[in-house]
């Protein structure tokens, strides 16, 4: 074979792994939109600070406002605390088959949650508000627990969603429903 010859032949070695590569590549790139478009699944991204230093003096994040709370225009909001080892509180109750937004800070350390058999779940980062917006169709006692390794503690740190049908979703007269 001469010089020219096997130019050739790792030229076209070489192109083949290019092809292989961008086929791999374009794959992928399918499988990321079609889960997000087919299936909602998507990186958190709304971006909102909050000082974790404070958070229990004042603002959202108050004791008082933890847990879920439906506004007068029926809007349902969830708030809750990670932290080194528990969700505060521990149990919310939300109403199935209707959109819920649920919203995450941390005033320690990075935690990770997620609500089993749902497509809920994201990073709760301190000094930051991890929103998520969802519509649960599954009913009864969800488990939540903490999915990012946060000390000694993590392996007990978790919680519960209950998720009731929406005839048997009673806020109070402040609009605040809780597992009692
Ligand atoms: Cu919190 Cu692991």
């Amino acid at each position: 074979m001469d010089h020219a010859a096997s130019e050739r032949k790792i030229l076209q070695a070489e192109l083949r792994w290019a092809y292989l590569v961008g086929a791999i590549v374009l794959v992928i790139l399918g499988a990321i939109v079609f889960a997000a478009v087919s299936m909602h699944i998507n990186p958190p991204s709304n971006r909102e600070y909050l000082d974790p230093k404070s958070l229990h003096l004042s603002g959202e994040f108050t004791e008082a406002n933890l847990g879920t709370h439906v506004d007068r225009y029926g809007q349902v909001t969830t708030r809750m605390i990670t932290t080194q080892f528990a969700f505060v509180p521990q149990c919310i109750v939300v109403p199935a088959d209707r959109q819920v937004t649920l919203r995450f800070t941390s005033p320690d350390v990075i935690h990770g949650i997620l609500v089993t058999g749902t497509n809920v779940n994201t990073m709760v980062i301190p000094g930051h508000v991890s929103q998520v917006h969802t519509v649960f169709r599954k009913r009864g006692d969800l488990l939540m627990p903490c999915h990012e390794y946060c000390g000694m503690g993590h392996s007990q740190m978790l919680a519960t969603v209950r998720v009731v049908p929406p005839e048997q979703f009673k806020p109070g007269p402040d609009g605040r429903v809780d597992c009692g």
